[in-house]
């Protein structure tokens, strides 16, 4: 990528009236926790993939709260990074500035991030498996006690208040995130957009006539399909482009 092409990208960002974002785990991984892809993602033998499911859940709740009970104490001692706070700063500066994310830590709601919606849902969120009626509930405890932890209104399991694997998304968050590619710029940060509708939301904002940036430090899905690809970590490049014309991000 050629710097003038970035210094173009950083100029659109700069004097668009609409900008939307959309973050991954990356954003969080210079918090300390742990993305899902690569070793630092497993827990003990098993992927993400065998315990944040439905299916898995039915058949041991115990192991699956046990990971989520440690996932939520890992993360309760991450704070949010320089990525989480330029977007924090951006969204309550400039009222055209929209958040999607894919992540479940809850660190761009700790930053003080306006117009956000969260995708996959909180960590930070119970919700009652026996779906007894009542509404969902936060719980900020680490480690739970009990684990696992129980509805309160009917005495059944809880459940983490995630949108597991092989489950459809809240519609009023996909009908949010599907408006808000109505935009001039919309930025791709820290996820690999393999899981959808990662993917798809670019599409649709390059169908609106978007400007596609896309900040990873590794080539994914969507980096033949943005108008610029930067290379380069979350923190350091947001960081960059909220400093711009008195510094520039650079080739990596
Ligand atoms: N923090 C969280 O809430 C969290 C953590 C793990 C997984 N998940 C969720 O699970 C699903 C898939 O997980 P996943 O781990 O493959 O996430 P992902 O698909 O979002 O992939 C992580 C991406 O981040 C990039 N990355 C790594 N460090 C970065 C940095 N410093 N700056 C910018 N980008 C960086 C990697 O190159 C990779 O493309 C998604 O829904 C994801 O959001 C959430
Ligand atoms: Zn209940």
């Amino acid at each position: 990528m050629v710097q003038a092409a970035i210094d173009h990208a950083v100029s659109r960002f700069a004097t668009a009236r609409r900008v939307t974002v959309l973050t991954g785990a990356g954003v969080s991984a210079a918090s300390g926790v742990p993305t899902f892809r690569g070793d630092a993602g497993l827990w003990r033998q098993f992927r993400p993939e065998e315990l944040a499911t439905a299916a898995a859940f039915a058949r041991d709740p115990a192991l699956v709260w046990e990971w989520y009970d440690w996932r939520r104490t890992l993360i309760a001692a991450c704070p949010p990074n320089r990525a989480h706070h330029v977007l924090a700063d951006w969204s309550t500066r400039r009222p055209g500035v929209t958040l999607i994310t894919q992540n479940v830590d809850g660190l761009h709601e700790r930053a003080g991030t306006a117009r956000l919606t969260c995708l996959h849902g909180s960590i930070w969120t119970l919700r009652c498996w026996r779906a007894c009626g009542t509404p969902d509930w936060t719980n900020y405890d680490v480690p739970l006690s009990p684990c696992p932890p129980r509805c309160p209104s009917c005495g059944g399991l809880a459940r983490p208040g995630v949108v597991w694997f092989g489950e459809t998304l809240d519609p009023a968050d996909l009908t949010l995130a599907t408006e808000a590619c109505v935009c001039d710029v919309f930025m791709v940060v820290g996820t690999s957009a393999v899981v959808h509708p990662a993917a798809g939301l670019a599409d649709i904002a390059r169908a609106h006539g978007a400007y596609l940036i896309e900040i990873n430090p590794e080539t994914t899905p969507v980096s033949d399909a943005v108008d610029v690809s930067i290379r380069g970590a979350a923190e350091i490049v947001l960081e960059a482009f909220d400093r711009w014309p008195l510094e520039r991000p650079t080739v990596a």
